[in-house]
């Protein structure tokens, strides 16, 4: 069992994989920037952080409290229900949470001891084009046109400051397109679905399995290839959360 530091606790993944993660039995510390959901996250079992990752002497003050060993990042800024209109900015706000938010972290994660930090990446809108499946070694698409190339700015700048942090051990899930309870969507959508359960599990299972690197997280539908999250932690894309899980 271990001490979690979930940034993101509040949101679409972050509320599937609480329960998960109490389920069994580690102890959670999760953040939100607001009052009202740290009551929300308090009843749901774990110990509420109201904080903002853009403010960094905070968020090392708060990660050395908890002296985690794990940090798992799931936090990005997109508008409600993905509306169409607020997607540059969300995607402007997103991309600054990749960038500096997570060098935040890291540096707070260094400071404070931790094993292993687990990040969310995107499967989609990022790889280079080439053969399908991807793998997790194909390039990104680093001269993607707008408004792409800023979301692979963002990824691939997440992606190596989570897997090159030694002593930490830097675990990324690509994520595809996420759907079910919390994301406005709850039919699967091409390429690379993924329901909010699985994404979540997959956070869990990358806790303590897995060699650290790169995951592809979504359902085998022939675009990216989720043979490695498969072999490594025993990823499944059909897991759901279930009453045991004390799920709502
Ligand atoms: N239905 C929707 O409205 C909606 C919206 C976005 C995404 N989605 C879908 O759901 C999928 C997964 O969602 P997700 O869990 O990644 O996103 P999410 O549900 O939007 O959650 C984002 C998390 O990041 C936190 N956060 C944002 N900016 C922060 C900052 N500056 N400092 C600290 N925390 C910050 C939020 O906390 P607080 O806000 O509590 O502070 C929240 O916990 C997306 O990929 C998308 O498909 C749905």
């Amino acid at each position: 069992m271990a001490k979690i530091f979930l940034a993101g606790a509040s949101g679409a993944i972050g509320r599937r994989l609480v329960p998960l993660l109490l389920y069994a039995g580690h102890e959670v510390f999760g953040t939100t920037r607001s009052e009202t959901k740290a009551a929300e996250l308090q009843s749901a079992g774990l110990t509420p952080l109201v904080m903002d990752v853009f403010d960094a002497p905070a968020l090392s003050r708060a990660m050395a409290a908890v002296r985690p060993a794990i940090v798992i990042h799931q936090l990005t800024d997109l508008p409600a229900n993905l509306e169409p209109s607020g997607m540059a900015e969300g995607i402007v706000r997103t991309t600054r949470i990749r960038i500096e938010g997570t060098r935040n972290l890291v540096a707070a994660a260094l400071e404070a001891g931790v094993r292993r930090m687990i990040a969310q990446s995107l499967a989609c809108w990022v790889y280079a084009d080439g053969p399908q499946p991807h793998s997790e070694d194909d390039p990104l698409d680093l001269r993607a046109e707008a408004p792409y190339a800023v979301v692979v700015q963002g990824v691939a700048t997440l992606e190596r400051l989570t897997t090159a942090a030694p002593p930490i051990e830097g675990m990324v899930l690509r994520y595809g397109q996420i759907y079910g309870p919390g994301t406005g969507s709850d039919e699967p959508a091409r390429p690379a679905p993924v329901h909010v359960d699985a994404a979540a599990h997959a956070a869990l299972l990358a806790i303590d399995r897995g060699q650290p690197g790169i995951f592809n997280i979504a359902e085998d539908d022939g675009f990216v290839s989720i043979a490695k999250a498969r072999r490594e932690f025993g990823w499944e894309p059909g897991f759901r959360l279930g009453n045991e899980h004390g799920a709502r």
